[in-house]
């Protein structure tokens, strides 16, 4: 019925999922694929890696316009409500601005803002990520300080104590943290990191990279005493890379009047509270301010940010039964052994002898589940990440977890047993605990000043 053009060129594109099949071998049409070693790729991929994370059909669909006048109409609207919901997302009520930019344009508008060459930073490095940073603002001009505190075990709070004692002098300017580390998927403890810097009397500011927490895990900017938040739209907010947020507060804005690395790009001042058209610096990225727009109404409004972190807190937890179970008696771990330290939206592991790599490799081809390569870690082919962040929820996580499983099984990986079974006991028993649990965290989350009002 098909001939050999029509074959060729044609059926491919209909069926552009059977593109791997040789239609030039004896079985070939679509009722005889039956018979070909089929693809169990094929359906909707899961692209489960830590950032850019899977984006609501509802948020593509608020981004799929013409384009529109930015002068004038819904955008200046808003633009404004955004910034105001920003504020509850980070729990601030200080300033807010926004960047067309990644995450390392956070990075460099923060550094631009608050120092002049030659500042000393303190770097509290548990990751790859941080040593970006530190690398940045090196480049930059600034003295960096790194204070390294491996990839499993987080911040140590005596030894940065005993860093911030012995600036007599009080030359650091700033401390920098990632909040969640995403190569190593540790989270650190922002409050103790605050209560440390205030004991030890230390004037530096504290500086938060939330690219990889913000929107998964408990972030408050103004209760925990952070004075800089950084933070990027392509993970736990759920749109495309492109948006760069920086909140700051009064008194980074006060250090920021003697920057001498500002440049008019990187400038906050008029981003934060300057005319609609100067708030981007040129035209506003209307697409994924609409987006935006809609992400925040299903976080804050209709999930509400408490359920939202309770969601990712018992995913992650599920994630985490399924590993204890595979761990026993085989080579196949969490890196983070303190649940205590672990991110809620992105965990990594390790497979010993290189089989992470054959194991991604494995799901994506097989699945249609693409998991994180391991960052900064060694052996590279021993880590991936499990990203569970953003848009997803149980039967996403659950089939995840058994593609696993899969993959295990058909890759001769050493594993233990019952993974599956236990973590969706995890799903069951939270559905039973939720209701009390969420009215908890809203109690917890009651805003502690004006302005904040849900
Ligand atoms: C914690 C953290 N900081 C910074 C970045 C850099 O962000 P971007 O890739 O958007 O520049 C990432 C990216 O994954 C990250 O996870």
């Amino acid at each position: 019925m098909y001939g050999r053009f029509a074959r060729r060129a044609i059926l491919p594109r209909l069926y552009p999922q059977q593109t791997d099949v040789d239609h030039d071998a004896t079985v070939r049409t679509p009722r005889d694929w039956k018979t070909v070693s089929m693809s169990r790729s094929t359906g909707r991929p899961y692209l489960a890696i830590p950032g850019p994370s899977v984006i609501p059909d509802r948020v593509l669909n608020a981004m799929h316009r013409a384009s529109i006048d930015v002068y004038k109409g819904d955008i200046v609207a808003v633009a404004e409500s955004l910034k105001a919901d920003v504020r509850r997302l980070v729990h601030t009520e200080q300033h807010v601005a926004m960047y067309i930019s990644n995450g390392h344009g956070t990075w460099e508008a923060a550094a631009a803002n608050l120092f002049s060459r030659g500042d000393k930073v303190l770097v509290l490095v548990q990751g790859q990520f941080a040593i970006l940073w530190a690398d940045l603002m090196r480049r930059l001009g600034l003295d960096v300080m790194t204070a390294d505190f491996g990839r499993e075990e987080g911040i140590s709070m005596e030894r940065l104590a005993r860093l911030l004692e012995d600036d007599r002098a009080q030359s650091i300017r700033a401390v920098c943290v990632t909040h969640v580390e995403t190569s190593s998927s540790l989270r650190a403890d922002i409050p103790s990191i605050r209560a440390v810097m205030d004991a030890a009397k230390h004037s530096a500011l504290l500086i938060c990279d939330t690219i990889a927490s913000l929107g998964c895990d408990e972030f408050r900017m103004d209760p925990w005493g952070v004075d800089v938040t950084l933070s990027a739209s392509q993970k736990g907010l759920m749109l495309p890379p492109g948006l760069g947020i920086v909140c700051f507060s009064e008194k980074a804005r006060a250090a920021s009047k003697t920057a001498d690395l500002l440049t008019p790009h990187w400038d906050w001042t008029d981003r934060a509270d300057g005319e609609f058209y100067l708030r981007f610096f040129g035209t506003p990225p209307t697409q994924l301010l609409f987006g935006l727009r809609e992400s925040l109404t299903m976080i804050l409004d209709e999930e509400g940010l408490p359920a939202v972190w309770s969601r990712h807190d018992r995913i992650a937890r599920t994630v985490w039964r399924a590993f204890e179970c595979w761990s026993e008696l085989s080579k196949v771990e969490i890196h983070i052994k303190h649940p205590e330290s672990r991110a809620r939206g992105v965990t990594t592991a390790r497979f010993t002898g290189g089989r992470a790599t054959a194991l991604r490799a494995w799901l994506e081809a097989h699945t249609g589940v693409t998991l994180g390569v391991g960052l900064g870690m060694q052996p590279a082919d021993d880590y991936l990440r499990v990203a569970h962040m953003g848009h997803l929820n149980a039967h996403m996580t659950l089939g995840l977890l058994a593609s696993m499983e899969a993959g295990m099984q058909a890759l001769g990986i050493e594993h233990g047993g019952g993974a599956v079974e236990a973590a969706s006991g995890v799903i069951a028993a939270s559905t039973t605990a939720l209701s009390t649990e969420i009215k908890g965290l809203a109690l917890d989350n009651q805003p502690k000043f004006a302005g904040l009002e849900n």
